[in-house]
């Protein structure tokens, strides 16, 4: 039977355990929100307490320029905060070997991490930390460039192990490398394929909400999860697209491109179309402008049921806090077994209301498993309901996922195991 071998059960004593995290929390230079260190954090403890020499690996945001194939090295998007957070935290002291890029097009020569494995192996330091992997030739290549990096770093190690759930793109330090070393899922990795279990067996009836810009990359997992789900709940500019062609209406600044597809969509969807649960309400503006106290007249919550076809509406921002205190909205969250959540429902952070109404109705069904997914989502829901949200952190009925591209490529898979670099992990 095929199986996803998980780190106990690797032999980490005195090897050389290369270590791919998703610590992509580096924003200009600071640390914005620890949250995915600090949940790798038993892995590394499990790593030192078997003895073994932990070298660990990130990506920083998105260097490479595809337009022209280069990278681009900036300090802002080093891994020093995360090496200074984590030596803090742990008390322990990190070092990150000297590597450097000869051309615009990335590092390719290793040998610096040699002389830094040797001072691990010699207690000068507690654990090495590369580079930002993105900064690496290779890390990306849709070629053998791929490869001849994932060996050329292989050589450095005995073990490795993937605990980047939220990594789900297919690249050299979280597909390719696993054809060079003995390959173990992280504990974090295995506590999040677990809990995406949840939505793909989950205890019915399941309500899924998701939002969020652009309506074409969301198409193939919005369709999947109309499958799964028994209620979909929409918000963002998914919503706004989804209204304007379901209705036919014209939503003023959207993109004809997110139409188009939101028609494809319900054509496609055609069979579960009616397991979407409308918002009947919701805030609009004429044009999109910065909320103040002055302008706040240029804002007005419309009922779905008073559109005209033939006239243009404006664009909408937000759900309608006050849908989520009506019966029939109520029932659908209150009755429902498992909530799995995606979305921001307000435009940007100046329309918190919506959000913070539906998340405040969730956290009401105590008896639901609580599922949310996306850096977005879960800092909006720290940030607005900060109390709900300490108390939800030790609550077994909630789960938050580090990841929010990488939940949506399963989805759209259909398998919690559904993304490449996981399944690079498989054993037959
Ligand atoms: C993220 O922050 O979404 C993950 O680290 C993945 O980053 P990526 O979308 O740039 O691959
Ligand atoms: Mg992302």
């Amino acid at each position: 039977m095929s199986y996803i071998p998980g780190m106990m059960e690797a032999d980490l004593f005195g090897k050389v355990v290369l270590v791919r995290l998703d610590h992509n929390v580096v924003k200009k230079g600071k640390i914005k929100d620890p949250m995915r260190i600090d949940a790798t954090i038993p892995t590394l403890l499990h790593i030192f307490k078997k003895g073994g020499l932990p070298v660990l690996m990130s990506h920083v945001g998105r260097p490479y320029d595809k337009t022209t194939g280069q990278i681009n090295i900036s300090e802002l998007e080093g891994v020093e905060p995360i090496v200074e957070y984590l030596s803090q935290k742990l008390q322990l002291r990190g070092l990150i070997p000297e590597l450097k890029a000869s051309d615009g097009f990335g590092i390719a020569e290793l040998g610096p991490l040699g002389e830094s494995i040797a001072r691990l192996k010699h207690g000068e330091c507690d654990f090495v930390y590369l580079p930002n992997t993105r900064w690496f030739k290779g890390e990306e290549a849709k070629d053998e460039r791929a490869d001849v990096f994932a060996k050329n770093l292989a050589g450095y190690a005995d073990v490795y192990i993937n605990d980047a759930f939220g990594s789900w793109q297919p690249h050299a330090s979280t597909y390719h490398i696993t054809k060079y070393l003995p390959s173990f899922a992280g504990l974090l990795m295995q506590k999040e394929i677990a809990s995406l279990d949840k939505v793909f067996a989950p205890k019915r009836p399941l309500v899924a909400v998701v939002a969020g810009s652009k309506f074409d990359t969301k198409i193939g997992p919005l369709a999947a999860l109309l499958e799964i789900a028994d209620h979909l709940v929409l918000g963002g500019v998914i919503y706004n697209a989804y209204l304007a062609a379901k209705y036919d209406i014209n939503v003023s600044g959207l993109s004809q491109e997110d139409v188009d597809a939101a028609r494809k969509f319900i054509e496609d969807s055609q069979e579960n179309i009616q397991k979407i649960v409308e918002l009947p309400s919701v805030v609009l503006c004429q044009s999109l402008q910065e909320r103040n106290d002055d302008n706040w007249d240029a804002y007005q919550i419309s009922d779905l049921k008073d559109w005209d076809q033939s006239e243009p509406i404006g664009y909408i921002l937000d759900a309608d806090p006050d849908v989520f205190k009506m019966p029939e909205i109520k029932q659908i969250f209150n009755g429902a077994g498992t909530i799995f959540v995606n979305a921001v429902m307000g435009f940007t952070t100046l329309f918190p209301e919506g959000s913070m109404a539906m998340y405040s109705l969730i956290d009401e069904n105590i008896k639901a498993v609580k599922l949310f997914g996306g850096g977005d989502t879960i800092q909006d829901f720290g940030t607005y309901l900060p109390g709900t949200f300490a108390l939800a952190q030790n609550n077994p009925q909630y789960y938050f996922f580090t990841g929010g591209g990488a939940i949506l490529s399963a989805i759209e898979n259909r398998s919690a195991t559904g993304m490449k670099p996981v399944q690079a992990l498989i054993k037959e």
